[in-house]
């Protein structure tokens, strides 16, 4: 998979350098390419906002150093073009693997007041929010939507790691998990756990995720 980012900070992106996503992107399982927005500026001081037609708070990305650096990184319109804002569809897992089968994705990150809407219409196929609530700007929201996509991406995980058994895959939270040592300043594993009895064990775990996605995320209960 190749990640085209666009942003006017690309040292922002450091974080997917690190841990697992640092190894696989060294191993060459993904290809990551920040290109600074601000270096497609047609203006001679590189400016790339301007105050909101129709009056009201904050500056506006303009169109033209976006357009420009769309089509230059990606001029035949092989990525999907991903917009991360607030007024975006919410990221889930089950958008996560459908994002996986992309070759290419491409992130524009807004900053200020958001982007003119000219080039959002002519050039960008999905708008996604991390959440209900308002980032400084798109890039940790490129970073948690990028990192969660490759997840998906084969051999990113070892196979020490299961996209399977965690939360949200099967519908309900995860279960809690221990290792050693089995006394833990007086604390005990829960006697199930060292049974050697896998039905016990299975039936044990779906017995605790079910109680935490009761107690903590009730909705995801009603949806099945
Ligand atoms: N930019 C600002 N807030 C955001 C959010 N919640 N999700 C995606 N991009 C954003």
């Amino acid at each position: 998979m190749r990640i085209d980012v666009l942003t006017l900070f690309p040292e922002m992106f450091s974080p997917l350098d690190s841990s697992l996503m640092g190894k696989a992107r060294q191993k060459g399982l993904f290809e990551l390419y920040c290109h600074n927005v601000r270096d497609y500026s047609a203006d001679k001081h590189k400016k790339c906002d301007d105050a909101p037609f129709g009056g009201g708070a904050g500056m506006v990305m303009m169109p033209q150093p976006i357009h420009d650096c769309i089509m230059t990184v990606d001029p035949l319109h092989e990525a999907k073009r991903i917009y991360l804002s607030p007024r975006g569809k919410v990221f889930n897992q089950q958008m996560a693997k459908q994002l996986s089968q992309e070759s290419r994705l491409l992130f524009l990150c807004g900053h200020y007041e958001g982007v003119d809407q000219r080039v959002l219409d002519m050039d960008v196929d999905e708008e996604i929010s991390i959440g209900d609530y308002v980032l400084s700007g798109g890039e940790l929201a490129a970073m948690v939507v990028a990192d969660c996509v490759l997840r998906y991406v084969p051999q990113v995980l070892g196979n020490s790691q299961s996209t399977e058994e965690e939360s949200f895959s099967s519908g309900l939270l995860e279960y809690p998990q221990y290792t050693r040592p089995q006394n833990f300043l007086g604390m005990q594993v829960p006697e199930v756990l060292v049974s050697g009895n896998h039905k016990s064990i299975d039936d044990w775990r779906r017995e605790q995720s079910l109680k935490i996605t009761a107690r903590n995320r009730p909705d995801l209960l009603e949806e099945k």
